[in-house]
């Protein structure tokens, strides 16, 4: 048997979260087992990474030390929930994967992509997601739709979340197959039915 892994991506305040909420309720049916995890975290050990990873006390950290530390939270949660699961013959959605460390450390930081891959193939075990949905906004739209109180990550400068956007555009554009561009309209209804066709169409429904 082997499992669905459907990844949901996308720059700050995309509500994404949301439509992985949604996607959820879609999807769960009596007999269907449903998980929904989140990157970086999911499990103990992981959400432990995150903590250190989103703190702005962590201000000094480098950032080979930061995608590094993606890298460990993604291989944790890969072996203890994702790859069992598949294994299993469950459907797995998760909020965000792999896609974020290049869009962020890669085409945010400038670190190097094919480094950030091969590690990348290291850390999922090769796991790559039968379905990508990348949620796109404008950026300064999505950092304006943040209430609470911004994250070491969310408080970068507009032209580095302007970089993690373009980056996520390359990278559907690069990979159509896996990866579909969803844009972000106003009505959270509208954008839940687009997600639901390309779930459709990827579990064959
Ligand atoms: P979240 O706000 O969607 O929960 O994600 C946590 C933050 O971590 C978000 O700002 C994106 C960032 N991130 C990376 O920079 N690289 C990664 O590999 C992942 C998974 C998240």
């Amino acid at each position: 048997m082997k499992g669905v892994l459907i990844t949901f991506e996308g720059p700050e305040g995309s509500g994404k979260s949301t439509q992985i909420e949604m996607a959820r309720q879609y999807l769960s049916k009596p007999g269907r087992p449903v998980i929904l995890t989140r990157e970086p975290g999911g499990v103990k050990v992981s959400e432990r990474i995150r903590d250190i990873l989103l703190d702005v006390k962590s201000a000094e950290m480098t950032n080979e030390c930061e995608m590094l530390l993606y890298m460990a939270a993604r291989s944790q949660l890969v072996k203890e929930v994702i790859a069992p699961a598949l294994d299993a013959g469950k459907i797995i959605l998760c909020d965000r994967y792999l896609d974020s460390t290049l869009a962020y450390q890669g085409y945010g930081h400038g670190l190097d992509l094919d480094l950030i891959r091969r590690l990348g193939r290291f850390a999922t075990q090769g796991i790559v997601p039968d379905l990508t949905l990348v949620f796109d906004l404008d950026t300064a739209e999505g950092l304006q739709r943040i209430r609470r109180e911004k994250d070491r990550i969310e408080l970068r400068s507009l032209a580095y979340h302007q970089r993690v956007r373009q980056g996520y555009r390359k990278i559907a554009a690069d990979e159509s197959a896996r990866v579909k561009l969803i844009p972000v309209e106003e009505s959270k209804e509208r954008v839940h039915e687009i997600v639901r066709g390309y779930i459709d169409q990827a579990l064959k429904l």
